[in-house]
């Protein structure tokens, strides 16, 4: 049988909306009772009866048995989320920020007090990753997980390629569709992407990783230089982070923009669209696709993990609690195109190699190898104003 839930939601923007049309479509055996709101004064879709400013509403009624956080702000989630676990209450969250920063201790505090903390829905929308690395790929050796993680920069960088948009309206179309964070420099700067790496890395290799630690570029420094010759060369553009692991004590993390091929499996990943690739000692390479932002395929998500507490399903995280644990390393060589400004620049970095070098007055930029420790070092000589750096893979 399955338990009857109450739910308290916190907030009631792109994603609780898109959940809400979601849910009145069908009988699940579960209730709304209130949502907890910022802004008073908007007009909200729903009688004034279910909406209150006051956190105390939800945390503190014994009826409501699930909270449902899909707030922007990832402190105030965090105060939430830690609230509802320690009184008892299941959560469910969509905040990648909130859970990558956070995770261990949440992992804690679900254990001490036997509450479960579910977040599908915080990475890659609508694709079924997190339960998927947990459950199914439990005894299955990971070489790596990458793919598409981001739908806004993902959509800018169709709108580009294959539309010859600029990047400022393909920008502004991500925000109007609701798909961008409420900051933007989270998606197109890699951050977003990170935050959900890192929890990627924590059920694929059982790492707890605190994303400052993890190295993003994003796609914000991109030229039209950059485009000029990715067309030339027959390349695409995709921000992509990637969980690798280089040998089997070691896993490294980063995300960076890619020249990808376009024959592989990412460069048919357009628009709002997430990918993810795993790539597994037996299994072989597997693919996952779908939607990664927007308000119904989060929400769908998010219904998932609400509708699997009414069977108490909890993570059990035990790729951590395994003996042969994996470290987390930064030594690892790549491959990169590194566009510059200024001669100096390129002077303080440090390559392995330059196996190209072009050289014209408003254009100038090296095919080089490089150890991604260097690009840490170098993280804010490399994204200044008129570079641009990109893997090759
Ligand atoms: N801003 C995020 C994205 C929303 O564009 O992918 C979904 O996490």
């Amino acid at each position: 049988m399955s338990k009857r839930l109450t739910l308290g939601i916190f907030g009631f923007g792109v994603v609780g909306q898109g959940l809400y049309d979601i849910i009145k479509t069908k009988d699940l055996n579960l209730s709304i009772k209130k949502f907890v709101i910022k802004d008073p004064t908007k007009e909200r879709s729903l009688p004034a009866s279910l909406f209150t400013t006051d956190a105390s509403v939800i945390l503190d009624d014994p009826e409501i048995n699930t909270v449902v956080e899909l707030i922007n702000d990832a402190d105030a989630a965090y105060d939430i989320t830690v609230r509802a676990l320690r009184s008892g209450k299941n959560v469910v969250s969509a905040n990648k920020k909130m859970i990558a920063t956070h995770l261990e201790e949440l992992v804690k505090i679900q254990q001490e007090h036997g509450t479960s903390l579910l977040y599908e829905g915080a990475v890659c929308g609508s694709i079924p990753i997190i339960r998927n690395l947990e459950e199914y790929y439990d005894n299955e050796l990971l070489h790596s997980v990458s793919g598409i993680f981001n739908g806004s920069s993902n959509y800018i960088l169709s709108k580009i390629f294959n539309e010859k948009q600029s990047y400022e309206v393909a920008l502004k179309k991500a925000q109007d569709l609701g798909f961008a964070e409420t900051d933007p420099t989270l998606d197109v700067g890699g951050y977003d992407p990170k935050y959900k790496l890192a929890i990627v890395a924590s059920h694929a290799y059982g790492l707890y990783i605190n994303p400052d630690e993890i190295l993003n570029l994003g796609i914000d420094k991109l030229g039209n230089s950059d485009i000029q010759f990715a067309n030339e060369k027959n390349y695409k553009i995709k921000l992509i982070p990637l969980a690798k692991e280089v040998d089997s004590k070691h896993v490294v993390l980063y995300v960076l923009p890619k020249f990808i091929r376009k024959d592989n499996i990412l460069s048919n990943v357009e628009n709002e669209y997430n990918g993810v690739l795993v790539k597994a000692a037996f299994a072989d390479e597997q693919f996952f696709y779908g939607k990664g932002a927007g308000g119904h395929p989060t929400g769908s998500a998010v219904l998932s993990d609400i509708t699997a507490l009414r069977y108490d399903y909890r993570y059990e995280y035990k790729k951590h609690l395994e003996s042969q644990q994996v470290e987390y390393s930064t030594d690892y060589q790549l491959e990169v195109y590194f566009r510059y400004a200024d001669e100096k620049t390129l002077e303080q970095i440090q390559f392995d190699s330059i196996s190209e070098r072009y050289y014209a007055e408003n254009f100038k930029y090296v095919i080089a190898k490089i150890n991604l420790q260097e690009i840490i070092k170098k993280r804010d000589l490399i994204h200044q104003d008129g570079n641009f750096l990109a893997e090759i893979i």
